[in-house]
């Protein structure tokens, strides 16, 4: 009842500096995970592009891949007194404690691209895809891509403990799971990098005769796959052609690979979570309007049939 009160008091004062013409002085904390992948580069280009658009005075916290420097840097926003927090979350645990410090401060926590296992209650609204929708997406593609041949599947895992990487799993082994000839033998964590997408790889190959045995790769992420591509190409086969590759994001070099033919296909993931979480939150803080829960943004698929040169094109300078 505290809470709801105190909730209360600061919508109304945000309402007041609204109507007094004061919304470009708002001030957003942005906890960000790190620049693991291309998609993750362009989606700290747009937050900014968004929040400068807005008159927002963004405030941004790279946190290396660590979840203690997200809450570090969560902590320090509250003791600044932003008036909202965005936080990519690095993994899906540990964050009720310091989601419960930004309630507590009446200060709205919007999450970005990934979900949390924290209540609901804890946050104003999530701006996701449907992870689990993307794997499937992917699976299905495989599925019909195959047309009931037997096909040996490898998957590069994103980070362990990250909900892209747990429902994008989900998702696609649920695509599969009615059809006997499509079988994941190898699964590991390459933790979304082309570094180590290329790396994991080139272990799946050796203990797969050299790639003889492996029809498909399914990555969580784009990077990871243009990091496999090399080592499927070092190691003397065709990427696209003797190994299928299939993954996540849309960044701008796996259309470049796809149009030389050495990628099928991948699910777009938008790189702008931040609009719609501004216009989220404008409309909470302008009248109290309380956001669903979830904002689901697209996630559409594209295959070499959609003019992979043309998309790099038109997405080459965006950021990523
Ligand atoms: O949470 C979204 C994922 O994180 C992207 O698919 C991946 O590239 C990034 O690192």
């Amino acid at each position: 009842m505290k809470l709801l009160k105190a909730l209360a008091g600061a919508t109304a004062l945000a309402v007041t500096m609204f109507a007094a013409g004061q919304a470009a002085a708002l001030t957003v904390g942005f906890s960000q995970i790190g620049s693991e992948s291309g998609w993750r580069a362009a989606e700290t280009t747009v937050t900014k592009q968004e929040a400068e658009k807005r008159g927002i005075d963004l405030k941004f916290a790279d946190a290396q891949q660590k979840q203690e420097n997200q809450i570090k840097a969560i902590r320090s926003f509250i003791a600044q007194g932003v008036d909202a927090i965005l936080v990519a979350p690095v993994v899906a645990t540990g964050w009720d404690d310091v989601l419960t410090e930004a309630k507590e401060a009446n200060i709205p926590v919007i999450l970005l691209d990934r979900t949390v296992d924290s209540d609901n209650s804890l946050y104003l609204t999530a701006v996701t895809s449907d992870l689990v929708h993307e794997g499937n997406v992917a699976g299905k593609w495989l599925v019909d891509e195959v047309k009931g041949k037997d096909c040996n599947i490898v998957e590069l895992q994103g980070t362990t403990g990250s909900s892209p990487a747990i429902d994008r799993k989900k998702g696609f082994e649920q695509a599969i799971a009615d059809h006997a000839n499509l079988k994941i033998i190898r699964s590991q964590t390459g933790d979304f990098t082309r570094t180590k997408g290329k790396e994991v790889m080139e272990s799946f190959l050796k203990a797969e005769n050299g790639g003889k045995n492996i029809c498909a790769l399914y990555a969580h992420n784009d990077d990871m796959a243009v990091g496999a591509i090399e080592a499927i190409k070092e190691a003397g086969l065709a990427p696209g052609k003797d190994i299928l590759i299939v993954s996540i994001d849309a960044v701008p070099d796996i259309f470049k690979a796809m149009a030389a033919g050495e990628a099928n296909a991948t699910v777009e993931l938008t790189p702008n979570m931040a609009g719609p979480a501004f216009d989220a939150l404008d409309a909470y803080l302008k009248d109290g309007k309380e956001p669903p829960k979830w904002i689901q943004t697209e996630s559409k698929l594209y295959t070499a049939a959609d003019d992979p040169m043309k998309v790099y094109e038109e997405k080459k300078n965006l950021g990523y």
